[in-house]
């Protein structure tokens, strides 16, 4: 029998955490064979829902789970995690952006960056989802001054695979020829779905969609996909974002195929001219569990203007917020 992987959800009584939570149970994230101790992070107001979650999971009699702990308070719901998501945040509502939800949220990320810093094991990874991620990523490791910064992520692989659906099925094909599709920035309108080192088939993708798809269609449609589904819906993204959450801790934990990369959102050691210690999404490899931003593309001034656009929000978020980090 294998040690069992310590995995917390904050929000656990949410939508999203709901999506993620049986798929956990069935082996999707660490494979048929891993036990697992859920975690399960509420507010002390959501308990009861939480509770019921809880009874599904075990309902469903899991050879996998080996536990499920619930909890109130944040510091006993990350002891001895393996692996972390904050996922427990509000999200917005139809006719507001990402970065509304900052005042709302951003005490969520202090606290917990803090009980991160008490419990957590020190290689926990640490995937934020809930909104505005990328400054909420920053909050949360800046309260944290034991853990690494790389032991923190904002989720904008949303935002990568609904670039890579996009991208085939304009060219008709399907997502699995698709590689290299970089999200630079913020997980916000301002993000920059970047199609220049692209490849559709092996084959570079611009040569293969128009410009005027690439700069007036494919942009608008990824940064505003979001809101597109909040409109069509009435809640945001729910099951998309969790199936998300799992591929970006997946390949976090086992590495990115060959030949190709992800988007995450790291902490910027100022490659491609990113103010160091933003969180910014990059292209990345994984490999031994441990993240690098892929270097060296060569960046025109047309992804120059738009990389630069998302960074200066994320400067403007953090400026927001420096009363709450730590260090
Ligand atoms: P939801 O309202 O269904 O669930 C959020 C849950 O978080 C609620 O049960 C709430 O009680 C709980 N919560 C609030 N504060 C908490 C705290 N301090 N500790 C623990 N739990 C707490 O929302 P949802 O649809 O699950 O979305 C959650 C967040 O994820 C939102 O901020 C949303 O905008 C964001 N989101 C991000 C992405 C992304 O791509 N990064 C995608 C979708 C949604
Ligand atoms: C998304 O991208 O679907 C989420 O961030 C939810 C939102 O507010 O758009």
């Amino acid at each position: 029998m294998k040690t069992p992987v310590h995995i917390a959800i904050t929000g656990a009584a949410g939508q999203i955490s709901y999506a993620l939570a049986f798929r956990l149970i069935a082996g999707d994230l660490a494979g048929p064979d891993q036990p697992l101790v859920l975690h399960l992070l509420e507010v002390p107001e959501a308990m009861l829902p939480m509770k019921g979650v809880a009874m599904e999971l075990m309902d469903c009699a899991s050879p996998l789970l080996a536990d499920v702990i619930i909890s109130s308070d944040p510091r006993e719901a990350f002891d001895g995690a393996d692996l972390v998501f904050l996922i427990g945040a509000k999200p917005r509502g139809p006719g507001m952006e990402r970065r509304d939800l900052l005042q709302i949220n951003a005490e969520i990320f202090a606290v917990q960056g803090q009980a991160l810093n008490q419990a957590a094991k020190r290689g926990v990874k640490v995937l934020v989802v809930g909104n505005p991620a990328n400054t909420n990523a920053m909050i949360a490791l800046r309260n944290a001054p034991d853990l690494a910064p790389e032991n923190f992520s904002a989720m904008t692989r949303l935002d990568h695979n609904r670039a890579v659906s996009q991208l085939a099925s304009h060219c008709g094909c399907g997502t699995g020829a698709i590689s290299r599709v970089a999200v630079w920035g913020n997980h916000s309108i301002t993000q920059y779905p970047d199609l220049h080192h692209a490849r559709v088939s092996g084959a570079p993708a611009l040569e293969q969609v128009e410009q005027d798809w690439f700069r007036n269609q494919f942009i608008p449609v990824v940064q505003k996909r979001g809101a597109a589904v909040i409109e069509a819906r009435g809640k945001s993204s729910a099951a998309s974002a969790a199936h998300a959450a799992l591929e970006c801790m997946r390949d976090w934990m086992f590495g990115t195929p060959a030949d190709d990369w992800v988007s995450m959102a790291v902490v910027s050691d100022g490659s491609y001219g990113v103010t160091p210690g933003l969180v910014y999404s990059f292209p990345v490899t994984v490999a031994d569990g441990r993240y690098a931003i892929v270097p060296e593309l060569p960046i025109n001034q047309f992804s120059h203007v738009r990389m630069h656009l998302t960074e200066a929000e994320l400067i403007a978020e953090r400026d927001m917020v420096q009363h709450l980090f730590r260090y």
